[in-house]
Parts: C-alpha cells; sequence; structure tokens
C-alpha cells in the first residue's frame, strides 16, 4: 500500500534526510525510479501532474503504481498530485488513490495582492479538509516561483504574474508561511526560495548562493513542523546537456541548482525536493545517443533500456546525496 507524504517526511525530518520527488508519465521513468530505490533502499515519492495524467490516461497511471508497490513491496512509496491547480483536480487524485495532493494556490498573479493571498488560503483550506478526512496529505504553496538571477517568474508567468517581479515578491514571506499554515493546516509547504521551473534556470554557472538559504532558516524556524518543499530543483546535467546537442538536439546554455546546494536546504528543513526536468534531460540525451550509435536497430526496447538506465542513474545519485539511501 502507499503510506501518505506526512508518515514520509516525518520520518525524513526525525532522522534529518530529505527527499526527491520525481515527476512521472510512463512506464519507464517509474521503472527508473524503482529500480533505483531498490538499490539504494530509499523510500519514493512519486508525483504526477494533471498533464501526466492527461498523456497517460488515468487508469494506466493508477495501474503502473500498483505494479510497482507489486514489484517493490518492500519500499515505502507516496504517490502525489504535482501543481493542482484547482480543488477538483486534488479531489479527481484523491478518488484515483493518490496518498498526497499539491494544491497549488499561488498560480494567480501578484501573491502580494490580499485578494489572492485570500484565494489561496481558502482553496488550499477546503483541499486539506476534504484530503485529511480521506488519509490523504497536503501540500500548499506560498510565494512565487522565479529566478532570482532573471526575476522572471519561469513556468508559472503563464497565468499571471507580469514580466519582472522584485526580489520580495519572488520570495516567501516567513510571518505570511506561519499564518498560511494555521489558516490551512497543510502538512508541507513549497516556498518560493530562488529556483524556477524547467531547464533555463540560471543563464551562468552558479557559484554558491543561489538559494535563499536565509529565508529556508527563517521559515523554518518558526514552522518547525511543516515540512518544507522546493520545487524547480533540478540540478540540469551539464553531462547530458552536452549529448543531447552532440547528438543532434538543441538546448541553449543553461544552468540548474547544484546539489550541494539543495543538500544545504535539507539541512534547514527542507524535506522534499521537486525534479523533473533532470529525468527529462537524461530520457533524451540517451535516446538520441542510442539511436544515433545504433542506426540500424529498430526495436525500440533497446533505446527504452537506455533512458531507463539513464533516469536510474540520476536517480541514485539524488537518492544518495539527499540522505534517503538506506531509509526503506
Ligand atoms: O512543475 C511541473 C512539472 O515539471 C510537470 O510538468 O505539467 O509538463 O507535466 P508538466
Ligand atoms: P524542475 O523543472 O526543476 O525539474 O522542477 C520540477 C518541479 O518543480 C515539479 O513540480
Ligand atoms: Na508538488
Ligand atoms: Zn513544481
Amino acid at each position: 500500500a502507499l503510506i501518505s507524504l506526512r508518515q514520509l517526511l516525518d520520518h525524513a525530518a526525525e532522522y534529518s534526510y530529505g527527499l526527491p520527488a520525481f515527476n512521472v508519465n510512463n512506464m519507464e521513468q517509474i521503472q527508473a525510479i524503482m529500480q533505483a530505490a531498490d538499490e539504494v533502499n530509499s523510500p519514493v515519492i512519486l508525483q504526477a501532474s494533471a498533464g501526466a495524467r492527461s498523456y497517460a490516461g488515468e487508469p494506466f497511471l493508477r495501474h503502473l503504481v500498483l505494479a510497482a508497490l507489486e514489484m517493490y513491496p518492500h519500499i515505502p512509496v507516496v504517490m502525489h498530485q504535482d501543481h493542482g491547480a484547482e480543488p477538483a483536480v486534488c479531489i479527481r487524485s484523491i478518488q484515483s488513490g493518490f496518498s498526497s495532493v499539491m494544491m497549488d494556490g499561488s498560480l494567480l498573479a501578484d501573491m502580494k495582492t490580499p485578494a489572492s493571498y485570500d484565494y489561496n488560503v481558502d482553496v488550499t483550506r477546503r483541499v486539506v479538509e476534504i484530503a485529511h478526512a480521506a488519509g490523504v496529505s497536503v501540500e500548499g504553496e506560498l510565494g512565487c516561483l522565479g529566478s532570482l538571477e532573471s526575476g522572471t517568474a519561469g513556468k508559472e508567468d503563464g497565468v499571471g504574474a507580469e514580466g519582472v517581479l522584485s526580489h520580495d515578491q519572488l520570495l516567501t514571506d516567513p510571518e505570511q508561511a506561519v499564518d498560511f499554515v494555521k489558516k490551512t493546516g497543510v502538512d508541507a509547504l513549497a516556498i518560493a526560495i530562488g529556483t524556477s521551473h524547467g531547464a533555463y534556470k540560471f543563464s551562468r554557472p552558479p557559484t554558491g548562493d543561489i538559494l535563499a538559504i536565509d529565508r529556508v532558516k527563517a521559515i523554518h524556524a518558526r514552522l518547525p513542523n511543516t515540512h518544507l518543499v522546493m520545487h524547480g530543483s533540478s540540478s540540469v546535467p551539464q553531462d547530458w546537456l552536452e549529448i543531447i546537442n552532440k547528438y543532434g538536439g538543441d538546448m541553449g546554455q543553461t544552468y540548474g541548482v547544484p546539489v550541494e546546494e539543495i543538500v544545504e536546504g535539507i539541512k534547514h528543513g527542507v524535506r522534499k525536493v521537486n525534479i523533473d526536468t533532470d529525468l527529462r534531460m537524461a530520457s533524451t540525451g540517451a535516446m538520441r545517443k542510442t539511436m544515433h550509435d545504433n542506426p540500424k536497430e529498430f526495436d525500440p526496447r533497446k533505446f527504452f533500456k537506455a533512458t531507463t538506465k539513464a533516469m536510474k542513474d540520476i536517480c541514485k545519485a539524488r537518492f544518495e546525496a539527499f540522505g534517503c539511501a538506506g531509509k526503506a
């Protein structure tokens, strides 16, 4: 059976480790994560976006997770809904059997206006009420994810935040976080500390202090019992970037969040670390290279096997770096 996010993150807090939460859409991603977890004996957080559900179809997604549980009964697994844009999305996930949901009420424009804050509190509190009655955990989000370097809101700017945001608007306010948790009862809180979604986070190699680690400390000090979540936490592996571009791809030069900075966050209360882009890049790089190296091959299993291995290696590295290896 699945375990709830609350159960797993309480354990993580007790033993001072963090967990990567990998986005999943298909069988190969789930197999890569489970194989890696099995090898290093780590608990697992699988997470699926609304896009993942429409890509795979609800029954396929549900049965892929059931298959993972059947094949690896000794590994604790959380199935989490990533970025639920409205309560209905979260309710559908609860009905589908997820053990955790994210109600992302931060997607409205300009979180500093009282109206958007009240909206976030209202939708999140409603989801908590329903989810907790079903034994399901809830992650909320407060703040606006964006790169401190570019001042843009990344993927979330599509939903209303116009252009460049100020430094302060990009970071979660610690006092507001206290109020938000008190009013909503969320189990975990995604905070804005300088990361952004997707591959294009930083245009220059990060030289330390990319993350607003002081904010993490300030929020954790005030909310020691709320598990902190970092979104946009891919490290954008430079070796896979090179392979993608060497074998026909065309990605621009870009950098992600260094693993050491994430580990610093984990020391100060970060328990869940969302990673999607890294596995996408490993998968695409491995696919391109294997196809290039084997032009006569037409059995797609050859290519998919390479992608699974590439993703698995990254999963193992994150399990080990974040301290969850050996904690299953
Ligand atoms: O933050 C979103 C995740 O990277 C999932 O992306 O909506 O394209 O599935 P997606
Ligand atoms: P990345 O794009 O950095 O992998 O972030 C994924 C994420 O935050 C999913 O919610
Ligand atoms: Na999430
Ligand atoms: Zn996210």
